[in-house]
């Protein structure tokens, strides 16, 4: 089983950005958590991130509907990407939604997603343990 992690805008700036509300990891260090509990499940794994919304759909497109599995959170283009949404559908890759913050209990214009009514399923609000949880159920898929 191949995953590709991929992470949206602003997501490089783990570690520094709100740390109330998305933790003091990294994303370097929160890549290594997901790259040691890959490792365990025996799943080869990648890492996108881009603060650019086209890149990211690039990103998509490379992916095959019958090798992959993609882990996403959009960031802030979860609630406005028309285009992510669409790439998904195009590449017909099953995928999970991943946020660190519930975003069902913050501000109203992050209470709407694009993408999780075509995504497996939608993880939010625990943090970097959300992409381990992830994994796990995607290799839970293949049981
Ligand atoms: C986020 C939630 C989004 O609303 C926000 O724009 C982010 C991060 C999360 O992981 O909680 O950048 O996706």
């Amino acid at each position: 089983m191949r995953v590709l992690v991929i992470n949206g805008p602003n997501l490089n700036m783990l570690g520094k950005r709100e740390k109330d509300i998305y933790g003091t990891l990294t994303l370097d260090e929160i890549n290594q958590l997901i790259t040691d509990k890959a490792e365990e499940l025996g799943i080869e794994i990648d890492f996108y991130q881009s603060n650019e919304e086209g890149k990211i759909v690039s990103k998509i497109q490379e992916c095959k509907e019958d090798e992959d599995f993609i882990i996403i959170n959009p960031a802030a283009f979860t609630h406005t990407s028309i285009a992510i949404r669409d790439a998904l559908l195009s590449v017909k890759v099953k995928f999970i939604e991943v946020h660190l913050s519930n975003i069902f209990e913050r501000e109203d214009f992050r209470q709407h997603s694009f993408v999780s009514s075509i995504a497996l399923g939608v993880i939010s609000g625990f943090g970097h343990h959300g992409y381990i949880m992830a994994l796990d159920a995607l290799s839970n898929l293949q049981k």
